[in-house]
């Protein structure tokens, strides 16, 4: 089966994963025609913008693919309805953050937008549709679309045409990441298709092969694939509490954990990715996933699995509180009439997402102390940040500069929350100048100078370092 069957894909969501993975598909596959249809008039306004600064999602190369694309056989829309009728295959992209209210609250998926997805399929799709949960779920969630699915009229009638439907399901979890999102779609590990139907299962297989070699992708069942996808974030997210919690060891020790990293990483059996320390890992799901992981555990029955997995969240949680109370107790106790700097407001270097930013509850901590904060992101803007705190009793005592420089200006401490590279490079010197005295630089992702800083004349706290 190659790919000239398929001539219309429709992917539901244009977020992060949608907008990217969509434009990369129609980058490789430039006889099909890419339609990715959000409800968000705003975001979909921001996707087909000429000014390709505004895209709704930063992701270096993002810009080029759009450009090379946009207008061809990628289209932007809020026209859900009429592009599922079109689509031979239709890619579900939509959110599914941790439940609010109700049963599973703070652990479950909630699966609302994939329901209200599934259901708009059901209705406006024609003749058989491939539908493709793009997006990250709970193992079995096949079975609850292909329910909504089954459910609606076996027989559809657009004006004088009647006619059958049908549907195979497919998982195809994504794993890009964040920042890097465009070398992870162009050169993935591995793309994984799961599903039930060998001729489902060859059709998207044809997509991607026109880009990644054939032993990249692997093919399960369903299950297994929904599942991989929950397991492979939250191997990722131990690695990271992993190596936090053994930050925490060194500083009282002596060890410095950039070294424990080096020598514990050469070991190829353990690999040298995904062991810098931090203030925890942010961004949308890693946290979200393994609650839905610790959810789907206790509802097996597996309670002591559950604890094992809900341990990374805690100590994530422990990461931030412990390096907000750092701060305090070497800025002499109490933060009541200072001012504190704040660099880094993304979850990460190289995007402008927030979500779950370390920053955003370390921020927090040291505001309930009574500091004032002057924030600077490269890549956030300001309104992303003062809407984080609007309608809280710390809203006063925010600003947001347009430089590291102006936001570091009167304050005791300049807390580096995210590794931007820039950060780096700034003059210190200067900015050591127009800072309180004793002036303190904390560095919560272990990657400044330390030696440089010392020596222009500030005190320097490193993650995972003794003093
Ligand atoms: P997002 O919030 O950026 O985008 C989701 C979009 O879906 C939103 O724009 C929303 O308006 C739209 N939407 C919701 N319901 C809709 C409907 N019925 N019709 C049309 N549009 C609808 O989310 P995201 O970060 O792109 O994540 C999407 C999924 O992919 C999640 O399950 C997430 O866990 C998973 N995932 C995310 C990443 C990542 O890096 N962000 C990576 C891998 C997997
Ligand atoms: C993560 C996974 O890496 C992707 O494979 C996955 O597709 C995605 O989640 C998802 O499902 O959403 P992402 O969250 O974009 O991607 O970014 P990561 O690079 O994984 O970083 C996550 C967090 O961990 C960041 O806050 C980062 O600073 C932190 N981190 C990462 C560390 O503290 N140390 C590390 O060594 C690596």
């Amino acid at each position: 089966m190659n790919n000239k069957s398929i001539k219309n894909i429709c992917c539901i969501g244009a977020g992060y994963v949608g907008g990217p993975s969509m434009a990369v598909i129609a980058l490789n596959c430039p006889d099909i025609i890419v339609n990715v249809v959000d409800i968000n008039l705003q975001k979909i306004d921001a996707w087909n913008s000429d000014d390709l600064s505004r895209l709704p999602v930063f992701e270096p190369g993002l810009d080029k693919v759009v450009e090379k694309c946009r207008g061809k056989n990628l289209f932007f829309s809020t026209e859900v309805e009429r592009n599922i009728r079109k689509a031979d295959i239709i890619f579900i992209s939509v959110n599914t953050p941790t439940k609010e209210i109700g049963l599973g609250k703070g652990y479950a998926s909630d699966l609302k937008w994939i329901e209200s997805s599934a259901r708009q399929i059901a209705k406006f799709s024609r003749n058989h549709t491939i539908v493709v949960e793009k997006s990250t779920l709970p193992v079995r969630t096949a079975e609850t679309i292909r329910d909504i699915l089954e459910s609606s009229e076996e027989i559809s009638d657009f004006g004088t045409e009647r006619e059958q439907k049908s549907f195979s399901i497919i998982s195809n979890p994504e794993f890009l990441a964040e920042g890097s999102a465009i070398n992870d779609l162009q050169n993935p590990d591995r793309v994984l298709i799961g599903g039930e139907e060998e001729e489902s299962i060859d059709r998207i297989c044809s997509i991607y092969k026109n880009w990644v070699d054939s032993d990249k992708i692997i093919t399960t069942n369903l299950w297994s694939s929904e599942l991989s996808k929950l397991v492979a974030n939250a191997f990722l997210a131990q690695r990271i509490s992993s190596i936090n919690s053994i930050s925490a060891l060194c500083e009282l020790t002596g060890a410095n954990i950039k070294e424990v990293s080096l020598a514990i990483g050469k070991d190829k059996r353990i690999g040298d990715q995904f062991l810098k320390p931090g203030p925890g890992f942010g961004g949308s799901c890693f946290k979200k996933d393994i609650l839905n992981l610790v959810y789907l555990c206790q509802y097996y029955g597996l309670h002591d699995v559950a604890d094992y997995w809900e341990q990374i969240v805690k100590i994530n949680s422990w990461q931030q509180e412990r390096i907000s109370s750092i701060v305090i107790k070497n800025l002499f106790g109490t933060l009541s009439n200072k001012k504190l700097a704040i660099l880094g407001f993304s979850f990460k270097a190289n995007t402008n997402d927030t979500r779950e930013s370390p920053s955003i509850a370390i921020s927090k901590n040291l505001l309930k102390e009574g500091s004032e904060l002057n924030f600077y992101d490269p890549k956030v803007n300001k309104n992303q940040i003062l809407k984080e705190f609007q309608g809280n009793e710390y809203e006063k005592k925010i600003k947001v500069s347009e430089t590291a420089f102006d936001a570091a200006k009167g304050t005791d401490a300049v807390i580096v929350l995210t590794e931007w590279e820039q950060f780096n490079n700034l003059d210190w010197e200067l900015i050591f100048q127009v800072m309180r005295k004793p002036a303190w630089v904390f560095d919560s992702r272990n990657y400044l100078d330390k030696n440089h800083l010392s020596k222009v004349g500030f005190k320097v706290w490193t993650l995972g370092q003794s003093s």
